[in-house]
């Protein structure tokens, strides 16, 4: 069987992880897909930045050289940010490659216009890694729970945040001293405002409420607080009434009062979680979301949120997944059938 040949935009902390593991795991993966799965070329921002154990002939400096190349079968997208990643991904989908990215701030900001090249050249766009690292949503939002009908989607989302508040009330660490300690074990983005300003969460809540709601929402669509005026006294309040400051995403299909027209909602703030509830309990860098839906009811989902390996658990799922979709000549879910609900930051108050 011909290989597949994947191309790697970025190795950094998630990048060199999901190298490591397609070399480690070769043969494991060609059993999964039913093909061998090629590393074909690593595109990184500044030469000398080969790592060990990888061939220094896959790395580039040339980004768009390797998106344009005719033998990429998948582009792997683990740079960040907007652009160039956009361009890239854009450019690789012109060019007949199917395209995985971890990229929440793209997908946020503009997930209609990579949803729309997607269906254009008939490739496929996959992003599990983008929202809770290693935990199953973006499959489970789309396959699994398709015939389902979603009502509300609440969770911890941002790793950095979770640790820091986490920290903050169990060992009464000062909140700087929290952060970096959150950014020293590789949880926080490269700049930590997008944690703790709850942007990182907001995006996050965007793209899970535009999956979990079949409608489009970005996230300037998302009314955002972040934890930096959460304080020792308001940890402290908080456990005098038996509950923990937990930062929550909250997504929510809704209805306007005055026309009865069906919505769809999407706050993060920092949020009373009463001890009994299992969303207290998430401790340290992780994450957990709760899905109800009509037929299935609540569902809860647990796990690493951040760092390189659990991260790289996800995007490697989303190769094995856009692989096998290749080898059978066909693609995955698109967002074709999309239903534009209105959508406003907050419900009824
Ligand atoms: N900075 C993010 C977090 C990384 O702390 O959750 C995962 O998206």
């Amino acid at each position: 069987t011909d290989p597949l040949r994947v191309a790697l935009l970025g190795c950094g902390v998630v990048g060199s992880e999901v190298a490591r593991i397609m070399t480690t795991h070769a043969a494991d993966l060609a059993a999964r897909v039913g093909a061998p799965v090629e590393l074909a070329g690593i595109a990184v921002r500044r030469a000398g930045r080969e790592r060990a154990g990888l061939d220094p002939e896959l790395f580039t400096t040339d980004a768009g050289a390797l998106v344009k190349r005719d033998d990429i079968d998948l582009v792997v997208e683990v740079i960040g940010g907007i652009e160039p990643a956009r361009s890239l991904i854009l450019e690789a989908m012109e060019h007949g490659a199917s395209v995985v990215t971890a990229n929440k701030a793209l997908l946020a900001a503009d997930g209609a216009t990579l949803h729309a090249a997607a269906e254009r050249y008939g490739v496929d766009l996959y992003y599990e890694a983008s929202v809770a690292g290693a935990i199953p949503l973006i499959r489970p939002l789309r396959e699994s729970l398709a015939g389902d009908k979603v009502e509300r989607v609440l969770g911890i989302v941002n790793g950095t945040t979770n640790f820091v508040l986490d920290r903050m009330d169990t060992t009464g660490a000062g909140f700087s001293e929290a952060l970096e300690e959150a950014t020293a074990l590789g949880y926080a983005e490269a700049d930590p405002t997008a944690d703790i300003e709850g942007f990182d969460a907001a995006a996050k809540a965007a793209i899970l409420a535009g999956i979990a709601f079949h409608t489009r929402v970005t996230a300037d669509d998302v009314y955002r607080e972040g934890i930096t005026e959460v304080t020792a006294a308001d940890i402290a309040g908080a456990k005098e009434m038996g509950c923990v400051v937990k930062l929550l995403a909250i997504c929510e299909r809704s209805r306007d009062a005055a026309t009865g027209e069906e919505r769809v909602t999407a706050r993060v703030h920092p949020a009373m979680v009463p001890l009994a509830h299992p969303l207290a309990g998430v401790r340290g860098a992780y994450n957990a979301v709760f899905v109800e839906a009509e037929a299935a009811g609540q569902l809860m989902f647990y796990g690493p949120g951040a760092g390189g390996a659990p991260t790289a658990s996800a995007v490697l799922g989303d190769l094995v997944a856009v692989c096998r979709n290749r080898v059978a000549g066909g693609r995955g879910p698109g967002e074709s059938a999309y239903a534009q609900l209105p959508v406003s930051p907050m419900g009824e108050v």
